[in-house]
């Protein structure tokens, strides 16, 4: 839905420099970067790196940045007190700029260096100053404080504004990909940095450390006023600060939050002086910031496989720094170690049984540095899954089957803070299960069912699909989908729409829009809940469906090609990539497993016409929205498998600018998503999330290229990382919520389901344990526990994974999936290149029971040795495994 505000271009007016661009720039320059800052106010205008050019900041954009209000690299706020007040100052040097006092002598390698009183206002009893300076091959910029007064003065808010080039507003696609840049932080105290990465994913990045003991304790988004670009848009997420103290937050605009990190404040006595600063790091390319940071003198911590713990695992620290660690305190965790490995001092850690959700742990080292690592302890992820197939299927089960719009059966947006379903909200699609924003509860329980079937929640979903889907979201025997099955038009429907609520809103659409059949982006959930029923219908034929498995199939094949057909003739953003369509890669594979080669072909067709259409384009990735992180998925899937050349790697590098990896659960893996809380959250607002859905779907190309490219562990760990995310979002209680905020006044999950679907769908075609050997981190495994010691000529792994369906084989590029129940050990027998995997009918009692499976074998890189399964009848393009007594165990051999 594109409501975006572009703001209106105001042309630069005189009287509006009041960061004195008219006076002139100095430069500013080291071995890897040159710079310039502006002579006036002495903030940072550009920031290029000095091999590439490549310029970090929106220096192209400056003359409508120079108003008051508009931060800049090289302002600071704090908010200080006398010990004898209790209320705290606030000061900001962007809040009404004046030229600041040139420093007169400098000290060794400083550039440039300003007395900020002039533009920090009325006196005060400290004297801040600030200066650039070369750090290394690098640059930095500090701040001193001194305290002027005769008492004691405490600093109880200390932030360094970090404005970089995320400014996309006015800008072509082409443009915003070769320009600009994205910061993301990692709050570890004083190992904590800002990763700033190009959006092309290619080239130079930038990394942002601390100077000193410049401890990284929140990261606070500033509010500025709309300006020239629309601040705090759809195209121009905005500005944070790296908070160094933050207690004056934590004590009001945040006291009903726990922070990241606990607040702190700094008291500085009479005559004392405090210096705070960052550091800017160039890295060669994105893959290496670690290298940087560690360059940089700064802790590194690598986790593996990531930060989000499922309780019956044991996941892997790696804490890499020249001083020696001296504690670790980890409430939730048992820790064992360390040992030395090329990748710094290993440590094991598993969640005590009491942990759940967020949990911090902190690290001393000898030198006195502290670091956190943030992670999300979850209950095992089959309990997980357990727990949302059952409350989606009892707490947001719609049946009142008097109701108007015919929305029962079904599964249905539900409100966990009022504890109810959402039967109305004024943006109609929320209370209308579709758009996404309303389909989070019932595609995620379709994926669940696809993973883990449960008879009774299989019956209930499969009454939706007989009675509802079928008849109220695709009507009149069309395979058309409904852009909401509710509306607001009070003379059409004996309803009781809630006055409180805001009906004037373009979101409140009558019926006539709410009919309309032309988003192609609500045509995936469906499909997907159709594929995962044909799934369940063919892999467990004991279960009886309403409808034989071919016609569940059949329904997911026709309604996509309703719409994708023909040139997507009968939708609107047909001819882009489609969040969740991965599942349309499946069916694919499906029906040829199928031999319904009609079928196959026609749909290679419609998929082959818009592969080749993005092969031609510079930048394929368009959607709704201005800028997106959602296209790459389906781009990546169908150029991909028509073996295009250019556009793959542009999916993949694309998402490497948007993906981060970085030792705290919810920016790990996160894909950057920051407007959709406004089409599909209780708390509607522009705000950066952790763990929408883009963190699952763009996973998927991520594994996938992984699965191509199995020497690339950073695309591994970035992959994993997001799909695993999806667990995060389920509560104790089985609820799961659209996304987190990740506003410090905030820091919670929305109480929606809102559009949480398609993350889960991502995990559910995502997850699978990747097993490989490399020479920094030794035998790893994601996604299970290592059963065998690191070099052992047999490498063994019990899943703990959300399917325990998949397992990749980095040494042999091989890749094996089964159809029904699940994998409980894989065994890789590294000399004889042969796999044994142990499979189990389900991974709970109270599941059904697969009495077979298919095993699928596939190479996806460039090896092609030619694998099957010893002694095994081949059975739907795979082999059979027969699983009547609730165990097999198969090897995998070569062919
Ligand atoms: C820095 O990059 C900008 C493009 O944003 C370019 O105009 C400028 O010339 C570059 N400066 C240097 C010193 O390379
Ligand atoms: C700021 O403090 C540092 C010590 O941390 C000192 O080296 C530097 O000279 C100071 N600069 C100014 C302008 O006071
Ligand atoms: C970590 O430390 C080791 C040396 O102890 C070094 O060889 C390695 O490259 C470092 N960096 C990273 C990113 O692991
Ligand atoms: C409808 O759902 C409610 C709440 O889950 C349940 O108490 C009730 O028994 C259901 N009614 C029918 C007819 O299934
Ligand atoms: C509207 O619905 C209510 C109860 O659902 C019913 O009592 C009333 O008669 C209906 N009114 C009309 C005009 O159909
Ligand atoms: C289905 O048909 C009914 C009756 O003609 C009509 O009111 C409704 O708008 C149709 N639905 C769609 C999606 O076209
Ligand atoms: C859908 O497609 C299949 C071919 O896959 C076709 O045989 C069937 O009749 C179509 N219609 C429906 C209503 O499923
Ligand atoms: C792509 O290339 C692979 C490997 O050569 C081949 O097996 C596959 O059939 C090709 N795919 C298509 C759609 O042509």
């Amino acid at each position: 839905m594109k409501i975006f505000i572009t703001g209106s271009l105001v042309a630069f007016a005189a009287g509006q420099d009041n960061l004195g661009l008219s006076g002139g720039y100095n430069n500013l320059q080291s071995s890897d970067f040159k710079g310039t800052i502006v002579k006036s106010s002495g903030t940072l205008a550009s920031l290029n790196s000095s091999s590439t050019g490549f310029n970090f900041l929106p220096t192209d954009l400056l003359s409508q940045l120079a108003q008051n209000g508009a931060h800049h690299l090289g302002d600071i706020t704090f908010r200080y007190r006398t010990l004898s007040s209790t209320s705290w100052t606030s000061v900001d040097s962007a809040t009404s700029r004046k030229a600041v006092t040139q420093l007169q002598s400098l000290g060794t390698g400083v550039i440039a260096g300003a007395d900020l009183a002039p533009t920090l206002g009325s006196a005060r009893p400290l004297k801040v100053t600030r200066e650039w300076l070369t750090s290394g091959s690098g640059l930095a910029l500090r701040f001193n404080f001194t305290n002027t007064g005769s008492s004691s003065i405490e600093l109880g808010s200390l932030g360094i504004p970090v404005a970089i080039n995320n400014i996309f507003t006015n800008r072509l696609a082409t443009d915003t990909q070769a320009k600009c840049s994205f910061a993301d932080p990692y709050v570890g105290l004083d190992a904590g940095f800002v990763r700033v990465t190009p959006l092309s994913g290619t080239g130079n990045a930038l990394v942002i450390a601390p100077l000193g003991s410049s401890n990284f304790e929140a990261w606070r988004f500033l509010q500025e006023s709309p300006g020239s670009f629309g601040y705090q848009g759809q195209t121009y997420e905005g500005n944070y600060e790296w908070q160094i103290h933050s207690l004056a937050y934590a004590q009001n605009e945040w006291k009903s939050t726990t922070p990241w990190n606990t607040a702190t404040s700094k008291t500085l006595a009479a005559g004392e002086m405090y210096s705070v600063g960052v550091r800017f790091v160039l890295a060669d390319s994105i893959h290496t910031i670690e290298d940087a940071v560690v360059k940089s003198g700064t802790p590194l911590a690598v986790g593996i496989p990531g930060y989000v713990v499922p309780s019956d695992l044991t996941t892997r620290l790696y804490l890499n720094y020249t001083s020696a660690v001296k504690s670790i305190d980890a409430a939730d965790f048992t820790i064992a170690g360390p040992s030395t490995t090329p990748a710094g001092v290993l440590y094991s850690l598993t969640p005590k049984s009491s942990a759940w959700g967020r949990s911090r742990i902190t690290v001393t080292y000898a030198d006195g540095k502290k670091q956190t690592v943030h992670y999300h302890v979850t209950k095992d992820s089959s309990s997980t899954l357990a727990d949302m197939g059952n409350f989606f299927t009892t707490r947001a089960y719609f049946n009142k089957t008097s109701d108007p719009f015919n929305r029962a059966p079904s599964i249905m947006t539900y409100d966990h803070e009022a504890g109810a379903i959402v039967e109305q909200d004024s943006r109609v699609w929320i209370a209308g299960f579709s758009d996404e924003g309303g389909t989070g509860a019932y595609l995620a329980t379709a994926m669940k069912e696809f993973v883990q079937p449960n008879a009774k929640e299989v019956s209930l979903f499969d009454d939706f699909i007989q009675d509802t889907v079928v008849g109220t979201l695709q009507q009149n025997g069309s395979f058309g989908v409904v852009a909401s099955t509710f509306y607001y038009q009070p003379g059409a429907v004996n309803y009781t729409y809630n006055s409180a609520f805001d009906w004037t809103s373009w979101t409140s659409w009558d019926k006539a829009r709410a009919y309309t059949t032309r988003r192609a982006y609500n045509y995936v959930h469906p499909i997907a809940a159709y594929w995962s029923m044909y799934r369940v219908a063919r892999d467990y034929p004991e279960k009886k469906l309403r409808q034989d498995w071919s016609w569940y199939l059949n329904r997911a094949y026709n309604t996509t090609q309703y719409c994708l057909s023909n040139r997507a003739a009968n939708c609107d953003y047909g001819l882009v990539g489609l969040m969740g369509e991965w599942v349309l890669g499946e069916l694919l594979e499906d029906l040829k497993r199928e031999g319904l080669t009609s079928q196959v072909t026609e749909l290679e067709a419609t998929m082959r016409y818009r592969a080749n259409l993005w092969e031609t384009e510079a930048v394929p990735f368009g959607s709704e929205m201005a800028w997106d992180s959602t296209g790459q998925e389906g781009v990546y899937y169908w150029t991909n498998y028509f073996n295009l050349t250019k556009t793959p790697i542009k999916a993949i590098n694309s998402i490497f600018g948007y993906m981060p990896t970085i030792a705290h659960w919810g920016w790990n893996g996160n894909a950057r998503r920051y407007w959709d809380f406004n089409y599909a959250a209780k708390i509607a607002q522009t705000e950066r999330q952790l763990h929408h859905y883009g963190s699952g779907l763009n996973s998927l190309p991520m594994l996938n290229h992984y699965e191509q490219h199995p020497t690339d562990l950073y695309a591994l760990r970035v992959g994993y990382g997001g799909n695993m995310a999806p667990l995060t979002n389920i509560h104790q209680d089985g609820f799961a919520s659209a996304a987190f905020h990740s506003f410090p006044d905030l820091l919670k999950w929305d109480p929606y389901s809102g559009d949480y679907g398609p993350g889960f769908l991502g995990l559910s075609l995502g997850q699978c344990v990747y097993i490989l050997s490399n020479t920094k981190y030794g035998d790893i495994a994601f996604g299970g526990n290592l059963l065998s010691t690191s070099g052992a000529s047999i490498i063994s792994v019990a899943p703990r994974d959300a399917v325990k369906r998949r397992v990749f084989i980095a040494d042999l590029g091989l890749k094996a999936e089964i159809s029904a129940g699940i994998i409980s050990k894989v065994d890789f027998d590294k000399s004889g290149s042969t796999v044994t995997l142990t499979l189990a009918s389900a991974s709970r009692s109270g599941d059904l029971q697969a009495k077979s499976a298919i095993v699928w074998l596939k190479q996806p890189g460039s090896l092609s040795v030619g694998y099957k399964i010893d002694g095994a009848k081949t059975k739907r393009a795979g082999w059979s495994v027969d699983l009547s007594s609730g165990q097999a165990t198969v090897k995998v051999v070569k062919a």
